[in-house]
């Protein structure tokens, strides 16, 4: 997800002393966010701007990647104390209060002369949650959220342009900001994005197997930036044996980057023709996950690192399987494919966002297979919806993303 895709476009940054409002610094601060991308897991994104008493553009910052300096240090790095008088911190997620690898932002925003910060999220780690607020109102400090929460003052508290739609929108935005750690910090397991081409008619391959290439090169390369944007790749092992896939990341802005990819494989099988497997050339057997059931007996592997999951009527027991992942230092997972494991992350209520990339054409159902055909509604009311849905063109094929909403699980 960038930031471009939520907040239409990336903002460019302003000049210093160029007057902004609260909202233009907020947006300012979700672009900033995304800038850290592919980098800052477990950790989420965060973006901060700085404005000074008089509301005008200081500086911004973003945390950058994990173990590096938080977004509100990135900010203030270049500010005198003369610059910081009376200064309004404006950050996407309420300023940490504890100390980890890099120390407390809110204890650091206390002991310098802002004025006032105004936060968007309050942190759901209970390390934080609230906390940041508490040491920066201990040390005087005027503290506001930029949406309502019960109990904290609002900023934009009387003002009548703040519609419940405008603030909802916000909500969503600031969410989407951070969605894979608040996921992972209310549900202990990673973050799960399915990822389908598809033709008009909702195909995403042929019952040959045949399924390259359905959206443009344009299309492709969006998929190598949210390969980049998740900790790890997921395929069934259906896709592995028929497409031969790396899940790497080939991407002009990250180069040499690497990602983890999951191959889900009840028996384990292919753990023994895995030098027939681009996938395993591509990755180091340390960013390689097997996940095998119970009953297969495996273990382990050299060429591969083996997670063990319980088994059940579809296969793998998938909210195992995402525990495990967690478990294992991986915050948020693209499953892109094949259809058996799309259809069983829906039907199991383990898919959080959807990344549908449509090609204008037609495939046919009678040989293809539709993307969604393992999943089994049988009345209207067990729809899945999508939520808070953006669409985008890339060339001549289109994208919508949006958070699913299931009625089923
Ligand atoms: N257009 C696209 O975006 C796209 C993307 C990817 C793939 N594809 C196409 O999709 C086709 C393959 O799809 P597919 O549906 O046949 O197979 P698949 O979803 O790739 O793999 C399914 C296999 O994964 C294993 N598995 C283990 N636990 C599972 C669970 N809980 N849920 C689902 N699967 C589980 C099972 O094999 P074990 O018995 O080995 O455990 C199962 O048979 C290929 O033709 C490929 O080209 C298209």
């Amino acid at each position: 997800m960038k930031a471009s895709w939520i907040i239409d476009q990336d903002i460019p940054v302003p000049k210093r002393w160029e007057p902004m409002t609260l909202t233009a610094a907020m947006r300012l601060a979700v672009s900033e966010a995304f800038k850290g991308a592919g980098f800052t897991e477990p950790n989420p994104l965060v973006g901060c701007v700085v404005l000074d008493s008089q509301n005008r553009f200081l500086s911004r910052g973003f945390h950058r990647k994990i173990g590096g300096a938080h977004a509100e240090v990135e900010a203030l790095k270049n500010l005198s104390a003369q610059d910081l008088k009376g200064a309004k911190v404006i950050v996407t997620l309420e300023p940490c209060a504890h100390e980890g690898r890099t120390g407390s932002c809110a204890k650091m925003l206390a002991s310098l002369g802002v004025d006032e910060v105004v936060f968007g999220l309050i942190d759901p780690n209970p390390k934080v949650s609230g906390q940041g607020v508490q040491i920066l109102k201990a040390a005087g400090k005027k503290v506001s959220s930029f949406i309502p929460f019960a109990g904290i003052d609002y900023c934009f508290e009387g003002d009548v342009s703040w519609t419940q739609a405008r603030i909802e929108s916000w909500r969503s935005i600031l969410e989407q900001t951070c969605e894979h750690f608040l996921v992972n910090q209310a549900q202990k397991r990673a973050f799960v994005s399915l990822k389908v081409a598809s033709s008009l008619d909702g195909q995403m391959a042929l019952q040959s197997g045949e399924s390259q290439w359905i959206t443009s090169p344009m299309c492709r390369q969006e998929g190598h930036y949210l390969r980049a944007f998740h900790q790890a790749t997921l395929v069934g092992s259906k896709t592995l044996i028929m497409d031969d896939p790396q899940l790497n990341v080939r991407h002009p802005e990250f180069p040499n980057f690497k990602n983890k990819a999951v191959v889900l494989n009840q028996s384990g099988e292919i753990l023994k023709s895995s030098n027939n497997q681009k996938l395993f050339a591509a990755h180091d057997p340390e960013d390689i996950y097997v996940v095998v059931g119970e009953s297969s007996g495996v273990r382990n592997s050299e060429a591969a690192q083996v997670l063990v999951a319980p088994e059940g009527a579809g296969g793998l027991q998938l909210k195992s399987v995402f525990e495990l992942l967690f478990q294992a230092g991986i915050n948020s997972v693209l499953v892109e494919g094949g259809a058996r494991v799309l259809g069983q992350c829906l039907e199991q209520g383990l898919a959080d966002r959807l990344y549908l990339f449509q090609a204008p054409i037609l495939m046919g159902s009678s040989f293809g297979r539709s993307w969604s055909e393992g999943l089994h509604i049988s009345r209207m009311s067990e729809k899945i919806t999508l939520r808070n849905q953006i669409v985008k063109r890339f060339g001549p094929d289109i994208m919508i993303t949006g958070r699913l909403t299931m009625s089923k699980a």
